[in-house]
């Protein structure tokens, strides 16, 4: 409580940082023109009913006036009711005050409506887009959730506490802006493992997930007429992406083989990158026939195209054998390789990575330091202590079991519920519905497919 308590003091008394200054009531005599100036600050609101005013001697040796004006003002404000105060505390603003203080805040009021539409046709990326700052975690069948088990929890605070107790020089500085060398060690370890990729530390990014890697990897291939394929249907982000920096996108038709690569020549020959998920297509899940990645390979290597491969979700195969990375196929060094832990442990984590060709690398290292120059050194020393004590590698095989365990409810439900009207199935695109599994537990999904089934059937 106390601690809480502290805190909230600390907060309220944020007024005397307030860059405080003499610009109203002009010739007015000086106590009046800081009493103009404390109360356009509250009626703006930008000092919030119950922030704790500066003191007296605070705020007059701010303003280099003498302390009798800086009384005047206080006491006017008192007398008016803008502030209180209380015996041996200092002077607060009215916690009683009327919010918001209509048609006299002079810095924070609402604009009309049709300024704020004005405004908000000015942002390109407003367009066309659902409010992101709303994820709805609760509901079923949301795509890309998690739900880590609570060893994971354990292990994960455990690691915490050890890098929190350990910090030291090597957290605080400026470091490399690729990420710290042993965490960027044990991902190449572990993606030789794993995927088949061929990579050494020096070729790792750390990022901050998969969007970061492709908006660095945007940045380096776009020089103003970059033509892309994409696969159609397939991940929405990658494309708005790419829309977004101006880069010209090419829908290529995704059949059970994964992206038709003879239509890509056919459709779209100029192209220069080509993004794609071969392990696990988005959202159809079929995995990019071998036929295919050997035809993309050629094609990249003849055309000096690049092929960015989104694995981001190569660590949850439930059925059948995992083929392993186009990247580890690849002899002509074309390929981007892009994966991603928020899948693999939480999407909070927001950490990923990406393995860059020795020819992009100068380029991708200089846009990630120009963008945010390195990682935070904290989430990459967890993460790095979690997969050398093992942690990740046992995470990964109770979540394969857990989220199978989840898929399978899921689909027994739907034969049940819905089996005459749906298959359920990896397949080639065609009118369907995608549905999460792996964030939701056991208990939830059948009741969840039973208001499902109501729904459809309606
Ligand atoms: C195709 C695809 N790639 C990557 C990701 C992961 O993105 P991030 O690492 O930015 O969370 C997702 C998440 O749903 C995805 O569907």
């Amino acid at each position: 409580m106390q601690g809480s308590h502290g805190l909230k003091e600390r907060r309220r008394s944020w007024a005397s940082l307030y860059a405080w200054q003499l610009s109203r009531g002009g010739d007015a005599p000086l106590f009046r023109q800081i009493y103009l100036e404390v109360r356009a600050a509250i009626l703006s609101q930008d000092l919030r009913p119950g922030t704790k005013l500066p003191s007296t001697r605070q705020l007059a040796a701010q303003l280099k006036v003498s302390r009798s004006a800086v009384v005047s003002a206080y006491d006017q404000l008192l007398a008016e009711g803008y502030a209180s105060s209380k015996v041996g505390s200092g002077s607060y603003v009215a916690s009683d005050l009327p919010e918001p203080i209509e048609g006299r805040s002079a810095r924070r009021g609402k604009r009309p409506a049709a300024a704020r539409r004005a405004a908000t046709a000015e942002v390109p990326l407003s367009r066309n887009f659902v409010d992101v700052t709303v994820q709805s975690e609760e509901r079923p069948f949301n795509l890309g959730r998690t739900l880590v088990d609570a060893r994971t929890m354990e292990l994960w605070r455990r690691s915490s506490a050890r890098v929190f107790r350990s910090l030291g020089q090597d957290h605080l500085g400026y470091s490399d802006p690729r990420g710290s060398l042993a965490l960027r060690k044990a991902i190449c370890d572990y993606l030789r493992a794993a995927r088949a990729v061929r990579c050494e530390a020096e070729q790792i990014v750390v990022t901050a997930g998969t969007q970061h890697a492709l908006d660095l990897i945007i940045r380096v291939l776009h020089r103003g007429d970059l033509q892309a394929w994409v696969e159609d249907p397939g991940y929405s982000l990658t494309r708005q992406a790419l829309i977004a920096a101006g880069v010209r996108t090419r829908p290529i038709p995704v059949d059970g083989q994964g992206i038709d690569v003879a239509a890509g020549i056919r459709l779209a020959p100029k192209a220069r990158a080509v993004f794609v998920t071969p392990s696990h297509q988005f959202p159809t899940g079929v995995a990019l026939s071998m036929a295919r990645r050997l035809a993309l390979l050629d094609w990249a290597r003849e055309g000096k195209a690049w092929i960015v491969e989104d694995d981001y979700a190569s660590e949850f195969r439930y059925g059948g054998r995992a083929l392993a990375s186009l990247q580890g196929l690849d002899q002509g060094e074309r390929v981007i390789y892009v994966g991603t832990l928020n899948k693999a442990l939480f999407p909070g984590l927001r950490l990923g990575y990406a393995v860059v060709p020795p020819a992009l690398l100068t380029a991708f290292i200089t846009a990630r330091y120009l963008i945010d120059r390195q990682p935070s050194s904290l989430g990459q020393a967890v993460i790095a202590d979690f997969i050398e004590e093992g942690h990740f590698a046992a995470h990964l095989r109770r979540m394969r079991l857990q989220y199978r365990d989840q898929r399978d409810v899921l689909v027994t439900a739907l034969r049940q519920r819905l089996g005459e009207v749906i298959t359920v199935d990896a397949a080639p695109p065609r009118p369907a519905l995608v549905m999460g599994f792996s964030g939701y537990p056991r208990r939830l999904i059948p009741p969840a497919v039973a208001r499902l089934a109501t729904a459809l059937q309606a």
